[in-house]
C-alpha cells in the first residue's frame, strides 16, 4: 500500500467490524461530502465510492455477497475492496463489463482504521453489449406511413389457435398494405421471449432507464423488438387484445409494464419519445367489459404520448347472457362488418398520422 500523510481516522476497527457485520456486511460512511461504502469480508476492510457505475445507484443500500457489493438497483456486482466488476461469466446482470467503481486505500494501525481520501482510484466506466442502438434520438425517416400491429394474445407457439382479435388485426393490416399505400409490420407478443418488468422504478425513478435496464443487461431479452418498432419505426400502432376476466390480456400488461421505461423519460427528463404517433385498438371477448378495457388501454397509450383518432377502437363481444365460445370464433371469422370496421379503423388512424407528420 502506498504510504501518504493523508490518513483520516474512520473509527475503532473492532467497533466498525461489529457495526458492519450487524448491518449485513456493509455500511455507509461520509467524509467531506464523499459517500463511501465500507465493508468487511474475510478479515479485510474495503472502501468504495458509494455511486454505482451503472446509473449511480447507492451501493451502501445494497448487500454484500461473496465479497462483492451488489447494487440495489440492478444488481451489478463489484469487488468490495478493489471495486472491479465481477466477470461476465459469473453474473447474469451485465453483458459486457461493468468497469470499476473507485476504491480507497485503508490501513489498520493499533485499534484504529484509517482511510486515504486523496488516493481514490479512477472510475472505469461500464461498456454495454446492447444488440441495437435503441437509445438514439427518435427521428422519423422519410417514406410511407408505417403501421405496426401488435397482437397481445397469449398462445402456445407450437400449437397456435385461432384468435379473434388477432384475426381482425392481421386481416386489417393485410388489406391496409394492399389498399392504403402504407408499410405494415406485425408483431405477436407470444413469439417474443421477454422478462417481466422488475419494478426498478419503485426503488427510484432514476433506476428505470431508457433503454430499459433489462434490455441493457440481458441480450436474450426480446422486448427490444417492441421498443425498436414502437418508438423508432411506427407512425401508427394498432394493438389487439382479448378480454380476460374483464381486463386486457396478461401479455398486454407484461408489455405495458416494460413500457414504463418510455413513459419514465417524460417524468425524469421531460423527454417525450413518442411524438406524432397514433394508436388504436381491436378488442374482442366472449363476455363484455369492452369500454373498461379500451378506456384503460387508451389512457395508458395517451400517457406515453400517442394520439387517437375519432372512434379509436373496434370491439366485439357476444355479451354476458349470450356467451357461446363454440360460435364466437365463426362469428368473427365470418363477420364482414367486423373486418370492414377494422380496416376503417386503420384508415382513420393513418389519416390522422398523415395530418400529424
Ligand atoms: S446496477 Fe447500480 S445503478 Fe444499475
Amino acid at each position: 500500500m502506498q504510504e501518504t500523510n493523508n490518513w483520516t481516522l474512520v473509527g475503532n476497527a473492532n467497533d466498525l467490524i461489529k457495526k458492519i457485520e450487524s448491518s449485513g456486511g456493509l455500511i455507509e460512511v461520509s467524509f467531506e461530502n464523499k459517500k463511501i461504502v465500507l465493508t468487511y469480508f474475510q478479515d479485510k476492510f474495503g472502501a468504495l465510492n458509494n455511486k454505482c457505475n451503472h446509473m449511480g445507484g447507492p451501493l451502501s443500500k445494497g448487500k454484500l455477497k461473496n465479497g462483492c457489493v451488489v447494487c440495489p438497483w440492478h444488481y451489478w456486482q463489484f469487488n468490495h475492496a478493489t471495486g472491479e466488476s465481477l466477470s461476465v461469466e459469473a453474473s447474469k446482470h451485465f453483458t459486457s463489463t461493468a468497469g470499476s467503481v473507485p476504491s480507497f486505500p485503508l490501513k489498520v494501525e493499533g485499534d484504529s482504521l484509517f482511510i486515504d481520501l486523496t488516493q481514490e482510484s479512477k472510475r472505469v466506466p461500464a461498456a454495454y453489449n446492447m444488440k441495437s442502438n435503441l437509445g438514439r434520438e427518435p427521428k422519423r425517416e422519410a417514406g410511407k406511413i408505417r403501421v405496426l400491429g401488435i397482437s397481445t394474445t397469449a398462445m402456445d407457439k407450437e400449437n397456435p389457435r385461432f384468435s379473434t382479435s388477432e384475426e381482425l388485426l392481421r386481416s386489417s393490416l393485410d388489406k391496409a398494405a394492399a389498399q392504403l399505400d402504407v408499410d405494415t409490420k406485425f408483431i405477436a407478443l407470444s413469439d417474443l421471449n421477454f422478462r417481466n418488468c422488475e419494478g426498478f422504478y419503485s426503488k427510484s425513478e432514476k433506476a428505470c432507464t431508457w433503454p430499459c435496464s433489462i434490455t441493457k443487461m440481458d441480450p436474450t431479452d426480446q422486448m427490444n423488438v417492441v421498443y425498436e418498432n414502437l418508438v423508432h419505426w411506427a407512425d401508427v400502432v394498432i394493438v389487439s387484445s382479448p378480454i380476460r376476466w374483464g381486463g386486457a390480456s396478461s401479455l398486454y400488461y407484461k408489455m405495458a409494464e416494460r413500457l414504463n421505461s418510455v413513459q419514465n423519460q417524460i417524468t425524469t427528463k421531460n423527454k417525450v419519445l413518442i411524438q406524432n404517433k397514433v394508436v388504436s385498438l381491436i378488442i374482442t371477448g366472449g363476455q363484455d367489459n369492452i369500454q373498461s378495457v379500451a378506456g384503460q388501454m387508451l389512457t395508458f397509450f395517451g400517457e406515453l404520448g400517442f394520439s387517437t383518432p375519432a372512434f379509436p377502437f373496434v370491439a366485439h363481444s357476444l355479451g354476458w347472457s349470450s356467451e357461446d365460445m363454440e360460435r364466437n370464433m365463426d362469428y368473427v371469422k365470418e363477420s364482414d362488418y367486423l373486418h370492414e370496421e377494422s380496416l376503417k379503423l386503420v384508415e382513420r388512424s393513418v389519416e390522422l398520422a398523415r395530418k400529424l407528420i
